[in-house]
Formats: C-alpha cells, structure tokens, sequence
C-alpha cells in the first residue's frame, strides 16, 4: 500500500490541536433521547487551553510583543500551562507558570516534563486570594526577567479569539445551536464561542457555569475546591452582556456528575466537566425536546485522578453526598443571598459596572 506523507518539515505538534469529536449525553443525566451535545476538548493534547495558548502567544510574535525565544510568564490552575508549554516548544520560547499548592501534583510534574518552570506561591493575598498572589508573582519574575512576556489570560481579548475554530468545528459538527453551555473561568471560551456560533443563531441561549465561592457572576468570594471555573477577581474578557443565566455549582454535585458520566459515558474531566454537564443535562431535561444543546467540555480526567476521582479525598471534603437535586435552587438577583448549592439566577450583571463588587 502507498500512502501520501505529510511532509516532515512542516508537521509540528501545533497541528495536533482542534478537530476535537463532540457525544451524545442523555441519560443518566437526562432522559434518553432527551439529552445534549458535548464537546470533548479533553482530546486536545493538553485540553480546551490548548488553542488560546497557541493564539495568544502568535499573535504577541506577530505584534512583536513577543521577541524570538524570549520568556512567556502566566499564571495558570494547569489547563492554560499545558498549552503554554505546549506553545514553548513548536515556537521556541521558555515557559514559566505561576501557581498555587491547590495545583495537583500530577500536573506539576506534567508541566515539568513538557519543558515548563513552574513557580509556587505559598501564601494567599489577603484580600484578592490565591489568584491575586499568583498575579504579584508574575509581575516579580517578569521584572527579573526583561524582555519577558505574560499572555494574560483573564484580560487579553486573542485568549477570546483563540476559540474561534473551536466554534466553527461545532458549526459543522451540529449544524443549527440552539443552547450554549460553558464553565467561566477566565470568560474566554464562554465570548469566543457564543460570539461566533450567534452570527449564524442570533437567538443563541448562552448559560454560564460558575463555581459557588466564586465572585464573577456578583456573588462574594468564598472558599473555592473546584479549579478550572470560577475566580477571585473580575476578569475582563467575561463577556456579560452574551450570558442568559448562570448557575453556580457545588463541588459535591460536580463529583457526582464526573463520576457518573465516567461509568456511563466514559468520557469525563474535572469540576468543570462535571459542572456544564450537570447544566447541561438540567437544560436538555428541562427544555423543549427539540432545543440542540451543546456543552463544552474542558479536559480530560486523568489531571483528577487524585482529587474528583479519589474516595479518599472526596471524603475528607464531604463531596459523596449523593445524586445533585432535580432542580437548582433560584435566585432573582445574584445580591439576594449566598448560594452554597447549585442555583440559577437569570439576571446577569457586570459586577463591577453595576458596583456590587
Ligand atoms: C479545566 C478548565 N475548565 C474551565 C475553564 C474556564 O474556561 P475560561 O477560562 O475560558 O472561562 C478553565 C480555565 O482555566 C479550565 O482550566
């Protein structure tokens, strides 16, 4: 048999990103026949973050923000790192990611073995928590470092633009999108890919998944378990105005979702697989039957081998507490009360422009 080879010179690991397969997701999630699309980005070599990494850090070289092997420096819970390292290697860059002790260890070393720095900070800051002391960081290794370069994941609009073939692939995965489903974190896949997929559906449904403890959506900061989505500051490149509600989950209700699609569906991920999924499967319950949903999914669950996936773990943090509740509970308001359980508010603000935070 003759086969055509790609021509060497001009294959790079770049080219393994994208094209990522979507399934089929109904029961146990939601009743069959009745169920959602997800997208797996957990294919992606490292995950979901594997295309805004490669986006930004281009776009900073062709701007020549970015000179030839200079360092790149961002804070990162992982996903972003691995596509950082990623970047590192195809365009020649060191890499240098600032995290925090919540960062598993399996990451770490992942992160090390594909070329990274990874750099720990130990204390939270006092008022902007672990996310606020990894920016401080940043900004130290920088200084110590000209020439460097930080992405900036939370406030660079190419990390938004990067997720532009992620929206086209699900245009030609699904054909018509009627309702979005994606975790917030930094704000970046929710406005990449809801802006592409409403010039085709205008009246594309976008709800966002938030972590409970998480200030994004207007809520104050708490303690965060789950890593991924949610945030301790107010990232620029949320897009509020696309969002129709938001739910915020509890970590427990994310474990149980992972660990049952894991059994019945073999695909999974993290808290935020668990999270959209758990939303997603709320929506395709919920809404018409013929509504097309579609769900992002992040990653895969290897990275949580030792947190979601461990009983020893879930129990020390009381997360196998049984199947989530039907229904979330509702809010009007995101002021109205503290939610410790997944809740649904359909009024979505900026906080910051509307001076609740
Ligand atoms: C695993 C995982 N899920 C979800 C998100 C949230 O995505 P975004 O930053 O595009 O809002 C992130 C962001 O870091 C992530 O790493």
């Amino acid at each position: 048999m003759t086969a055509t080879l790609p021509d060497p010179n001009s294959s790079t690991p770049a080219a393994t990103v994208g094209n990522t397969p979507v399934l089929w997701i109904d029961q146990p999630l939601s009743p069959r026949g009745r169920g959602f699309w997800a997208k797996l980005e957990g294919f992606n070599p490292g995950g979901m973050k594997d295309r805004p990494a490669l986006h930004m850090v281009t776009q900073a070289a062709r701007r020549g923000e970015l000179a030839p092997g200079a360092m790149i420096v961002e804070s990162t819970s992982g996903t972003l790192g691995l596509g950082l390292a990623l970047a590192g290697i195809v365009h020649g860059h060191p890499v240098t990611l600032v995290t925090d002790p919540g960062m598993e260890p399996i990451m770490r070393r992942l992160l090390a073995a594909h070329g990274a720095r990874v750099e720990l900070v130990t204390e939270p800051h006092p008022v902007g928590g672990w996310q606020e002391a990894r920016r401080l960081r940043v900004r130290e290794v920088m200084a110590a470092h000209p020439g460097s370069y930080c992405p900036d994941q939370y406030h660079n609009p190419d990390n938004v633009a990067g997720y532009e073939p992620l929206a086209v692939e699900l245009l030609a995965q699904l054909g018509r999108i009627d309702v979005l489903v994606c975790s917030v974190g930094t704000g970046g896949h929710s406005a990449g890919v809801s802006r592409v997929l409403r010039r085709h559906f205008p009246h594309l449904r976008l709800i966002g998944v938030d972590t409970i403890g998480s200030t994004i959506f207007g809520q104050p900061a708490g303690q965060r378990l789950m890593r991924g989505l949610g945030s301790s500051i107010f990232p620029r490149n949320v897009d509020y105005s696309a969002f129709d509600e938001v739910h915020w989950v509890a970590p427990a209700q994310a474990v149980w979702t992972c660990r049952a699609l894991a059994a019945s569906r073999h695909a999974s991920g993290g808290w935020s697989v668990g999270a959209v999924a758990l939303v997603a499967g709320w929506a395709a319950r919920t809404l018409d039957p013929d509504t097309r949903i579609a769900a992002v999914f992040p990653d895969s669950p290897h990275r949580y081998f030792d947190t979601v996936y461990n009983d020893e773990y879930c129990a020390r943090h009381e997360l196998l507490t049984g199947p989530p509740p039907e229904e979330p509970e509702v809010i009007a308001h995101p002021g109205e009360r503290v939610v410790t359980s997944w809740t649904r508010c359909a009024a979505v603000q900026d906080p910051v422009r509307v001076g609740i935070a």
